[in-house]
Formats: C-alpha cells, sequence, structure tokens
C-alpha cells in the first residue's frame, strides 16, 4: 500500500467528514463498535466509501468512520477494523490508522477485546497497555521502507505513551472507572490460544492474549502518532478459564462493559486532542 493511497484516503476523510484534520483516531474493538452509535452530531462514513479501506467482515466488527467533534476536539472515530486471520496482508490491516494519522491524528487510541492470563485479571476489566509482546513472526513494516512514513528502524521503547497512560489514570480515577495495565501479547487467530501458549506467554510476561492491536501500534509509531491502548478482557485466556472459549462470550462480556468503556472513552477522547 503506498505512500499516495495513504493520502488519497487521507483526502476522502477530509472531503467527506467536512473537517479539515482529525487531531485523534480510536479504533474501536470486538463488540465495542457501538460505542460510536451514541455520539451526537456525528458524520458517518463506510469504509466502502473510503479508497483503501479494507471492509471487515467478523460478525460484531462494523465498517464505519464516524467524524466527530468532542469538547471541541475533532475526533475519528473507526469503528471496526481488518484482522490479519482474515486474509488481509499487514499494510491493509493498519491501513486506516495510517490513513488517520495522515489525515491529522497525532494521537491513536487502540481498544480491543483479550484473553486475560496475567495474576489478579478477570473478566470485564479494563486494562491499558503498558506494552507489548510480538510472538507472531509478523511485522506491517515488512519490506522496503518509505522514509515519508517514518524511519527505517522505530523505536518502540515507549510504544505505549507514558504521559498518556497517566492521563487516562488519572482521568479513570474522576470517571470512577476501574483501569488496570498490562503487558498484551499479539498472537495472529483466528484459533484461541492453547493452554500451553498461554502459559508460554505468561512466562514471557503476558497480562493478556489477542489477534489485534500490535500492528496498528507498529504503524503509528512508526509515523510519529503517540499510541494509547486499552483492552478489555472479555474472558480468562485458556486453559486459565474453567470453561471453553466463543466469540459469544467475548460478546456478551463487552456488552456487559459497555457503559464503563463508554464513560472512560467519552472523558478520555477529548484529553488526548
Ligand atoms: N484470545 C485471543 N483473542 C481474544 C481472546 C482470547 O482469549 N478473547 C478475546 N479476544
Amino acid at each position: 500500500m503506498t505512500y499516495e493511497a495513504i493520502q488519497t484516503a487521507a483526502a476522502e476523510i477530509r472531503t467527506l467528514s467536512g473537517r479539515s484534520e482529525h487531531r485523534v483516531a480510536a479504533v474501536l474493538g470486538s463488540g465495542l463498535s457501538s460505542y460510536a452509535e451514541h455520539l451526537p452530531g456525528s458524520v458517518a462514513i463506510p469504509y466502502s466509501e473510503l479508497p483503501g479501506f479494507p471492509v471487515p467482515k467478523v460478525a460484531g466488527h462494523a465498517g464505519t468512520a464516524y467524524s466527530v467533534e468532542l469538547d471541541g476536539v475533532p475526533i475519528l472515530i473507526l469503528a471496526g477494523r481488518a484482522h490479519f486471520y482474515e486474509g488481509y496482508a499487514l499494510d491493509q490491516v493498519v491501513f486506516a490508522v495510517r490513513a488517520s494519522v495522515a489525515a491529522g491524528a497525532a494521537t491513536v487510541m487502540l481498544t480491543n477485546a483479550s484473553g486475560g492470563c496475567g495474576d489478579g485479571l478477570e473478566a470485564g476489566d479494563l486494562v491499558m497497555l503498558s506494552d507489548h509482546l510480538n510472538l507472531t513472526g509478523q511485522n506491517p513494516l515488512f519490506g522496503p521502507n518509505d522514509d515519508r512514513l517514518g524511519t527505517r528502524f522505530p523505536d518502540l521503547s515507549a510504544a505505549y505513551d507514558p504521559d498518556l497512560r497517566q492521563l487516562a489514570h488519572q482521568l479513570a480515577g474522576e470517571v470512577d472507572v476501574a483501569l488496570k495495565e498490562g503487558v498484551y501479547a499479539w498472537f495472529t487467530g483466528p484459533t484461541y490460544e492453547t493452554p500451553a501458549e498461554v502459559q508460554m506467554a505468561k512466562r514471557l510476561g503476558a497480562d493478556m492474549v489477542g489477534m489485534s492491536t500490535v500492528p496498528e501500534t507498529i504503524a503509528a509509531r512508526h509515523m510519529g502518532a503517540r499510541v494509547i491502548a486499552i483492552s478489555l478482557v472479555t474472558n480468562l485466556a485458556a486453559g486459565i478459564s474453567p470453561v471453553p472459549l466463543s466469540h459469544e462470550e467475548v460478546q456478551e462480556t463487552a456488552d456487559e462493559a459497555r457503559e464503563r468503556f463508554t464513560r472512560l472513552v467519552d472523558g478520555l477522547l477529548p484529553r488526548l486532542g
């Protein structure tokens, strides 16, 4: 996916939203897409109208961008994402994030659903990413580097912005939402992990396991955007959970967490601008 394609999509975001820039972009993960529906006065743009945007196919992942102003801050909400396990190349997986950054978003908020394996984590917990483990052997920056996007060898020593994390903890306290912090390990899916894989990830330092977010973080950091990421632990990970994992359980926990998630994100998004 070329630099030109990213710029073309960014221009179309500007045209269709009627906003010359979006300062923040937020990606809504599994079961969390409905957050976008409560936003007053938002302009909805189906991904199918944005050139280069992959149209997601998974239940619970809509494919609509919402342009909205919260407390005067122009924000682009991406409801639905493309996943590697759907067969998309990683440059397609990260395309919407790249286009959003090109459209002005200097800060990217990523959200996801995950399985919890860290000590003390429970289904329903909201956990901010402090760092990640990329266990897939994949990277969206494989291939020739386009210097117009970013450097060949991006630094990830603070992939998840320390200042934004502090801000989020403060805000979470103000709106009375419990917010934990942990390390997220990226697996490709679409199978959930085996109990042995979960134990491996846990011993390597993971608190959550999931199938998204990390490529988007890498692409956003490559372009110099700041990243904050929040995971909803929808289930205990395989082997820790006493019951088999299911997408239905993921959706149910997301439904249950919607009100808390909304309160947190409503408060957080404008402050990220
Ligand atoms: N593993 C991977 N991805 C997930 C999980 C899980 O247990 N739950 C929600 N997304």
